[in-house]
């Protein structure tokens, strides 16, 4: 089996670049990627060191796609962060997330191959979200009715650059699947975390907390400290796309809502506590609530769990063994966190 995965030095690529070479060895794994992302380079090293082969290339480009073959694309390239594009680099996040998403769609068609795009909760608008009804509890919201969000959640209104180049390409995905027959699943992630991750203070929250306490750097809450998010780890979600290029036909076609879930989920504040416990103590301050910023988000896991997966690790683990990678890597990682 030859499987090409995009922004293949970025975390969630690399993190599943490793774990399906460690599992198969025989298989064929390619990391494209342009290292657009500070910290990517560093993963070079060890996608090489498990034989996993890297290309330098830019999704952006059709030409940099032309030459490949392979039978599965895991599409993990992307700007992935929700404040893309406020500073001019819209154009950047559009020609990555979306006309780079066509280019791996024609390579897939050309290569019979199937597809596995990794979409993301930030496709439902933030306006839908924040207007749920929310209890404030001390350390957290918590929604009046239910505990998340399925795949028919409201589309209505708007969700970001990012969430819109994301939805575009899930709406893109859809048209292909019907008319040219492509093969594809799409999974739309909430937060995924895991050791690996460059964290910085506009995605990767966990890494970026936990580091901050470790290279002892100024850490703010912004808004209240209450939002939530469920946590899915990245190990996780590996199980899950596993399960798919191995038994393709029961996902294909489709679109699954894939997270943490409710009882993986962490406030600000309950991280917080869990750096508190785990590294030491440090002084927090508080600024305003950011734009962008959503209340909660907790995915509802129904329809994936009816296929047979479901998150294993808690959110405290993960954040555990984010902290134990930083400690174990500190010098070597100073340079992308401090
Ligand atoms: N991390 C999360 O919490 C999360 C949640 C939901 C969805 N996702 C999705 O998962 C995917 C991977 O996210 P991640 O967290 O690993 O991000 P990441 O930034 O760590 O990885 C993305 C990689 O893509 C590369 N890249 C950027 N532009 C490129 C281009 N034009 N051509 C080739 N490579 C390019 C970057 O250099 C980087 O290595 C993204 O599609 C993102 O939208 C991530």
């Amino acid at each position: 089996m030859k499987i090409l995965i995009t922004g293949g030095c970025g975390f969630v690529g690399s993190s599943l670049a490793l774990k399906l070479k460690h599992k198969y060895p025989a298989y064929t794994i390619t990391a494209l990627d342009n290292l657009h992302r500070k910290g990517s380079e560093q993963n070079i090293l060890f996608l090489s060191a498990a034989g996993i082969n890297f290309i330098q290339g830019d999704v952006r480009f059709q030409e940099d796609l032309e030459e490949l073959s392979y039978d599965v694309i895991i599409e993990a390239s992307a700007e992935p962060s929700v404040m893309a594009g406020l500073k001019g680099d819209d154009r950047y996040l559009i020609d990555t997330n979306f006309n780079g998403l066509f280019n791996c769609i024609g390579s897939a068609l050309k290569n019979n191959a199937k597809m596995i795009f990794l979409s993301t909760s930030r496709i439902f608008p933030m306006s839908a979200i924040n207007s749920q009804d929310y209890i404030e509890e001390p350390s957290r919201y918590t929604l009046r009715y239910g505990t998340g969000f399925a795949e028919n959640f409201s589309k209505e209104g708007t969700r970001s650059l990012y969430g819109m180049s994301k939805y575009a390409g899930e709406l893109m995905i859809a048209e292909y699947i019907d008319m040219f027959g492509l093969k594809a699943v799409i999974n739309r992630c909430g937060l995924i975390a895991g050791k690996g991750q460059f964290g910085r203070t506009d995605q990767g929250v966990i890494t970026h907390w936990a580091a901050s306490y470790i290279y002892d750097k100024p850490l703010s809450i912004f808004g209240t400290g209450k939002q939530v998010r469920d946590v899915l780890n990245v190990s996780d979600l590996f199980r899950l796309v596993d399960m798919q290029i191995h038994d393709f036909t029961t996902f294909s076609g489709e679109l699954f809502n894939v997270g943490g879930g409710i009882r993986n989920s962490l406030s600000i504040f309950e991280l917080d506590s869990l750096c508190k416990k785990y590294v030491g103590q440090k002084d927090i301050d508080f600024q305003p609530e950011r734009d962008m910023d959503i209340k909660y988000y907790v995915t509802d896991n129904s329809k994936i769990q009816k296929l047979g997966w479901q998150p294993e690790i808690s959110a405290e683990d993960t954040v555990k063994e984010i902290i134990e990678w930083l400690n174990s890597n500190k010098e070597e990682l100073r340079w992308i966190f401090a």
